[in-house]
């Protein structure tokens, strides 16, 4: 016998959904640290760092000890700034948008906030909205698309996504954006294919020597409807 695995739905936002929403786009986000710590310390130039640190604490003191404390605290100090860019884009996303997903999602006209529920016990596994460019009345901006990363590779993320694009054809949008980081390999991935093209790229905002650590980048992404 075939096994058919869980089915899903995906339906516009209930106040019901709150709190669910909440702790998925906070793990989805949170998740990425460690990602975007994995790929800093592979990053060249915190190799040399590490390296050349190293040596020169051991030149210094002689100090096998010293050396691998002086490791220890650059590779917690790269750990920081990785945590310290996503968890200061999550603490600014939960007192705005996320903190009045109607307000900001389903009142103003030209936006919208979907759910991908579990049919089987309508648990919410997956989120996304999307809403007008301030000043483009043709653009509109995709945000927050995560998928619970237990119900990943089901083909949420893409139906979430065709849902914003269907939504933003019927609503007379000529153009959708949206904005993610170098680290999320995986969306750009299926963004691409679902044709959406990278428009430009730039460090993320924040303090300078966190960017230059974290080498985390923003891109911009575009896709004509
Ligand atoms: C990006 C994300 C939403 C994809 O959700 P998903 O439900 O796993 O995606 P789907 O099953 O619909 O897969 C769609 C496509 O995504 C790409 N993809 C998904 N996971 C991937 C992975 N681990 N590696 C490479 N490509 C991947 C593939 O192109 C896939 O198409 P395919 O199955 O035909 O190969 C999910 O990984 C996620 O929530 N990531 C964390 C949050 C995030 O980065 N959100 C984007 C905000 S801009």
């Amino acid at each position: 016998m075939a096994d058919c695995g869980p089915s899903f739905t995906v339906r516009l936002y209930q106040a019901g959904d709150y709190q669910n929403v909440r702790r998925i786009v906070a793990n989805g986000t949170m998740e990425l640290v460690m990602v975007a710590f994995k790929q800093a310390i592979r990053s060249q130039s915190n190799v040399f760092l590490l390296f050349a640190s190293g040596q020169l604490v051991y030149v210094i003191t002689g100090s096998l000890t010293c050396t691998s404390l002086m490791c220890f605290v650059l590779l917690t100090f790269m750990y920081l700034a990785c945590r310290q860019v996503y968890a200061s884009y999550l603490r600014e996303r939960m007192e705005t948008d996320m903190a009045d997903i109607e307000g900001h999602y389903l009142k103003p006209p030209g936006a919208g906030f979907w759910v991908a529920v579990e049919e089987e016990g309508n648990r919410v596994v997956g989120t996304v909205g999307v809403k007008m460019e301030p000043g483009h009345p043709y653009s509109c901006q995709l945000f927050r698309l995560f998928v619970d990363q237990r119900f990943r590779r089901h083909g949420l993320g893409r139906r979430l996504t065709q849902k914003v694009l269907d939504f933003a054809k019927v609503y007379g949008y000529r153009v959708c954006l949206l904005k993610t980081t170098s680290v999320q390999e995986p969306a750009i991935h299926m963004y691409q294919k679902m044709g959406f093209r990278i428009q430009s790229s730039s460090p993320v905002p924040g303090p300078a020597l966190l960017t230059l650590i974290s080498k985390i980048s923003g891109y911009e992404l575009e896709k004509n409807l």
